[in-house]
């Protein structure tokens, strides 16, 4: 278990406090809602402590702590230039699934903008009742014309079983190839070419290193310090992930470069994918 002070310098995430206190969010790590927990409990100094969707509550139920939900600052800003590379490479009545869609701030930024859209929002078990709050607040009301905001999927990469049918067209994650180990990004990579349609698009945004762009001095940071703190998380190579891509029968498209050393990998499935 990574030392929950640690995990400060690595997430963005915060719960924005109705009642005085601020958490910043831990649990985009591996294996760290207990982690989270412990810093709600220091932080809040209330002593024992059962969280629950929208809540925290003192064991004998006299600090009752209400939290609101789940909150990225790096999603808002980035989620902008998500949706303008989206908004380049989606067809219209594009279905998609987002994979590790964390807070949720990006599905409905996008439902919002994009006609049409159908979006399948996702994440692992532990950070599914954040995110169906999210989307239950939010992802309800002022969608663009047409556009749907699908109930939050269970979907673990490593989990095979827990891939949806589809087809989508197309298949998007942000963020999550440098949190999640390096064996999982192929088995991403292999479930997404499993589950889109013929000629259907990944996008994977965050930030890599390599791959023909050198690698900024603020990425090989971020890099190092993930790496110091869980040897499973680093950010990884574009060339190598492409080569995974393409084992998998998903071709390179592009490789867009985003604000803050960011980068969008788009691959498309071949017609006739190896998976
Ligand atoms: C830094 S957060 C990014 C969240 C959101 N996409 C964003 O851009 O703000 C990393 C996300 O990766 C997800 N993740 C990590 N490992 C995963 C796995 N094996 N399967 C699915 N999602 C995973 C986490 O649950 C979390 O939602």
């Amino acid at each position: 278990m990574l030392p929950p002070t640690t995990l400060f310098l690595v997430c963005s995430c915060i719960r924005q406090p109705k009642v005085g206190f601020v958490v910043q969010e831990l649990s985009w790590l591996n294996g760290s809602p207990d982690a989270r927990l412990q810093q709600i409990r220091r932080t809040a100094g209330s002593g024992r402590l059962r969280g629950s969707p929208g809540s925290v509550a003192g064991q004998d139920g006299a600090a009752v702590l209400p939290l609101t939900v789940r909150f990225s600052e790096a999603c808002e800003r980035n989620k902008e230039p998500i949706l303008q590379v989206l908004r380049q490479w989606l067809p219209p009545q594009v279905r998609v699934l987002e994979v590790g869609s964390g807070s949720g701030q990006h599905a409905v930024h996008v439902a919002r903008q994009l006609a049409g859209l159908q979006w399948q929002p996702s994440d692992r078990a532990e950070y599914l009742a954040d995110l169906r709050e999210r989307i239950s607040l939010e992802g309800r009301e002022g969608l663009a014309p047409g556009a749907q905001l699908a109930d939050p999927l269970e979907l673990d990469v490593d989990r095979a079983d827990q891939w949806p049918q589809g087809p989508y067209e197309a298949v998007f994650s942000a963020n999550t190839t440098h949190i999640m180990e390096a064996a999982s990004v192929p088995r991403l990579l292999a479930g997404a070419a499993r589950v889109l349609a013929p000629g259907g698009l990944l996008l994977l945004y965050g930030p890599f290193l390599g791959g023909g762009v050198p690698t900024a001095p603020s990425n090989a940071a971020f890099d190092a310090h993930l790496r110091s703190l869980d040897s499973a998380m680093g950010l990884r190579d574009a060339r190598e992930v492409s080569e995974q891509a393409l084992d998998l029968g998903l071709e390179a498209l592009a490789d867009e470069a985003m604000p803050a050393n960011n980068r969008t990998l788009v691959f498309r499935k071949r017609d006739a994918a190896v998976v």
